[in-house]
This record gives C-alpha cells, structure tokens and sequence, in this order.
C-alpha cells in the first residue's frame, strides 16, 4: 500500500532532508585523497547527531553504519571500512537515509576525488539528468512506470547500463515502503500517481554491464564486469502542482 502523507509528515521529511541535504553539501571537501570510508561515516554521524536525526541504515538488517560509501566498480551499499581509503580519480558515491521526530529522507550523491577522467564526469552528468528526467514524470494522473521508463531512456540514450537488481522505493516513517521504483520498464504501468505520495528515485547506472553481485562482505553491489558505476538518489514528494525535492538545500541542487 502507497500511503499518502499528510502535511505534518512532510514538513518532517522537509526537515529530515534539509538536514540530510546540508550533510552532503559540506562533506563534499572531505571527500579527498588519504581519507578512509570510516572517517567519512564518523563524520556523517557526528552530524546526524548534531541535528537529531536518526540513522535508518545503523542496524538495518545488522547494517553498523551510518552511510553507505561505494567507490568505482562498487555500485550501492559499500560497507564504510578503516582500510578502505580514497585514492585520486575516485568516484565516490556517499548514501544516507535518517529520520527527524519519526520521518525519512534518503539521498546519495557522487563525488569525484582530484584529477575527474572524462567519462566518470559524463557518467555523473547522465546519472543526474537521469534523476531529473525521472522527478519530472513524478505527478499527480501519471503512472509509476513512466518515471521507470524516463531514467531508462536517458541512460540509454547516452549508451550507459540501468541497473536492474537494485530499487528506488517509497518513504516516510519508514526508510523502505511501497512501492518499489525501478529504473527501467516502459510507460504507463503501475500505480496511478497521487498527491501526498513520497519517493526515494535512484537511478544506478554503469559505463559498462547492469550486472551485479554482492560482495563476500554480504552488502556492497559490484559490476561483474568492474565497470564504474554512478548513483545518485533524491527524495520527492508528490505536489498536487508536481514533484517538490526534498533534499536539495545549501547549494547542492547539482551533484558534484
Ligand atoms: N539508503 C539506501 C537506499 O537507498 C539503503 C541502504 S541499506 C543499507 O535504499 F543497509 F545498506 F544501508
Ligand atoms: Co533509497
């Protein structure tokens, strides 16, 4: 069931995702050459902290972090590690879902470390345009599956892989809810969209192959073929006048 919040829970999820959005702005110069993933998620939750927000990844099914930090060839859920640390030409990809007084806001951005190669930066580039395209189609008479079918299309247009073992979905007091949004599919299918509906949109596209594994460690997603990969999530609720985006404050409209 698609539930639709009511104007106190989206003030709350505004709030979750201001927060969130802030987090992900200013992290963006510490991302950098010599830092470990784990140092990253200490300082996401110092600052969860800060700001009262809860994690909704710490304890996830046994999840023991705040984020999730994937670098390259990692797709999604890369497991924040001390040994695990940044080297120049990186992408990396920092995922964070919390709460604030009960209400949820998800977003991951990518990050490109020093010297940006071509292609990673057209990867990211497609990744967001993907995102947006998809956002657009969030209104109220549209299907769930047009959003689907226009991050599809615009990863393709460009040659890129859709991932498609991995989900964007609903949100509200919950990090996950109905319904699952998957990032490929055609037109006009699914639910009918409705105002009060909130969404976590999150395209996972490669340069290479969609196929992936998980990884020895039980979480991080890999390309099989160890091509890079890009993804970058933005929460939305549905407005009787269109999508409002819930997590892009303090100047990180763009992702890099
Ligand atoms: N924030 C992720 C999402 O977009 C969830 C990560 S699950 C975790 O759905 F447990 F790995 F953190
Ligand atoms: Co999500």
């Amino acid at each position: 069931m698609i539930t639709i919040k009511d104007k106190f829970s989206i003030q709350k999820m505004e709030t979750a995702g201001k927060y969130i959005s802030e987090i992900l702005h200013t992290i963006a110069p510490l991302v950098k050459e010599g830092v470990t993933t784990a140092e990253l998620d200490k300082w996401i939750e110092d600052q969860l902290k800060k700001n009262e927000l809860i994690s909704q990844t710490m304890g996830y099914h046994g999840y023991k972090h705040v984020s999730c930090i994937s670098i390259n060839d990692e797709v999604v859920h890369g497991v924040p590690h001390e040994k695990k640390r940044i080297k120049n030409g990186d992408l990396v990809k920092v995922d964070v879902c919390a709460s604030w007084k009960g209400y949820c806001a998800d977003m991951a951005r990518c990050y490109v470390v020093g010297t940006q190669e071509l292609k990673t930066k057209q990867l990211v580039a497609v990744a967001q345009q993907a995102l947006d395209k998809g956002i657009e189609k969030a209104v109220p008479g549209n299907r769930l599956s047009d959003i689907s079918a226009a991050i599809q299309d615009e990863v393709e247009r460009h040659g890129f892989g859709v991932i498609r073992d991995f989900a964007g979905h609903g949100i509200g007091k919950k990090m996950h809810e109905d319904p699952e949004i998957v990032n490929y599919g055609k037109p006009g299918h699914g639910p009918v969209l409705k105002a009060g509906m909130a969404f976590a949109i999150e395209p996972m596209i490669t340069l290479g192959s969609y196929k992936v594994y998980v990884d020895s460690d039980g979480w991080t997603v890999k390309t099989v073929d160890k091509s890079l990969a890009a993804h970058i999530e933005d929460t939305i609720i549905i407005m009787e006048n269109g999508p409002h985006i819930i997590t892009r404050f303090s100047g990180n409209e763009r992702v890099i």
